[in-house]
């Protein structure tokens, strides 16, 4: 409501274009790094694009230390072995390349080396959690897949190993300084990811447009992202090195997570937890849910629902809004098919017998606090028999 004090946090600078890495010497020698740590996954590091990156480094003769140990859904003992690595190179600076796990990696890893202590002590949902305070290592993020748009975003979202669910740290200081968006580091990741991811992208810009959130930048933000989705999404699909609909798919997901400052909704919360208790890639898990949630919203979300249906090309003039919502949540279903995305998830591996694990994970989960429309344990349910 325009009454209260509202916080809106956008300071990270985007360099965005094909070839864009080739600024990044440039702009470390301005940050002035001596020493950075370089974290990414091992299949990255097998990439060209990381060879270039690292090329990069040798031609400007930049000292670095990589650190490669990132697992997919990354845990706490990840950052604390990266944490021994920075501390043992005596690093001064944080790089995170790679999809979403190596960038939460370096965000959770910049908390851990400025604060010190353990994953948990920072966890968002403990009321005993310590606060996040400056100074940081400074981050510079670059993504090189279109999804989860944590390059720009102020949490990092890390597994507890003892207590095998996701935990969440949020703080406007773990934003990083500088994200490189460079297309051309994104025309090698396959269609099955492509379509995973930037079904997540979608997920971030449709939940944050419709979280009861008074945040009228990020709602610009997310319509644009979901325009820029439906219109790009399958063409980066199908047609791999098409660098105008990369370009737009890396927007598409680095709005999405500037958007969802305002935060999320109950697709997260059931992904999460699918991705914990299934091993479920996280684009996946909210490509299979969104349209089953956006359903169990569509007369608390119409309005913003409409907007979406006519990014879809759908003709709203003089309609209900309802048949718009409806209009809208079926293209939304009809876009996950075309790029390959099942419509169960029992065509994805996970077993009945799971979903009451799942189910507890969930409700646990805070997205869905702030879902459109309140869930109880019964409706995440609901929503899991309807999608298995
Ligand atoms: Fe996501």
């Amino acid at each position: 409501m325009v009454k209260d004090i509202t916080r809106f946090s956008f300071p990270t600078s985007i360099i965005f274009g094909p070839g864009a890495i080739r600024e990044l010497p440039g702009e470390l020698l301005v940050m002035g790094v001596k020493k950075p740590l370089i974290v990414t996954d091992q299949n990255m590091e097998k990439t060209d694009a990381f060879k270039s990156l690292l090329n990069v480094f040798s031609t400007n003769r930049i000292d670095y230390k990589v650190f490669s140990e990132v697992q997919p859904n990354p845990h706490d003992i990840d950052v604390e072995n990266g944490v021994a690595v920075y501390n043992s190179a005596a690093c001064d600076f944080i790089i995170g390349i790679g999809g979403g796990s190596p960038m939460d990696t370096a965000k959770a890893l910049a908390v851990l080396v400025g604060m010190g202590g353990n994953i948990a002590d920072y966890d968002a949902q403990s009321d005993t959690k310590k606060d996040i305070k400056a100074p940081l290592p400074t981050i510079v993020l670059i993504p090189t897949t279109a999804g989860t748009g944590s390059e720009v975003g102020k949490c990092s979202v890390i597994t507890s190993t003892s207590q095998k669910r996701k935990i969440f740290l949020c703080n406007p200081l773990m934003m990083p300084a500088l994200a490189v968006l460079d297309p051309e580091l994104t025309v090698s990741l396959p269609a099955h990811l492509t379509a995973a991811t930037g079904m997540d992208a979608l997920t971030h810009n449709i939940e944050s447009l419709t979280a009861p959130v008074f945040h009228p930048m990020c709602d610009a933000i997310a319509i644009k992202g979901v325009e820029l989705t439906v219109k790009y999404l399958e063409k980066a699909v199908k047609t791999p090195d098409d660098i105008e609909a990369r370009g737009y798919m890396m927007l598409a997901a680095m709005m999405g997570a500037v958007a969802f400052q305002k935060d999320l909704g109950t697709a997260h919360s059931l992904s999460h937890a699918l991705s914990a208790i299934c091993g479920l890639q996280h684009g996946l898990a909210n490509a299979i849910v969104l349209p089953y949630v956006m359903n169990f919203n569509k007369e608390v979300s119409k309005r913003e629902y409409t907007l979406i249906a006519r990014e879809f090309g759908i003709d709203i003039y003089g309609k209900d809004e309802l048949e718009c919502a409806e209009s809208a949540i079926e293209e939304v279903r009809a876009l996950s098919k075309r790029v390959g995305i099942p419509e169960r998830l029992s065509s994805v591996g996970v077993e009945r017998a799971q979903l009451q694990d799942v189910n507890e994970k969930a409700f646990l989960d805070p997205c869905h606090y702030t879902n459109a429309r309140s869930c109880t344990k019964e409706d995440l349910m609901s929503l899991l028999e309807e999608a298995f």
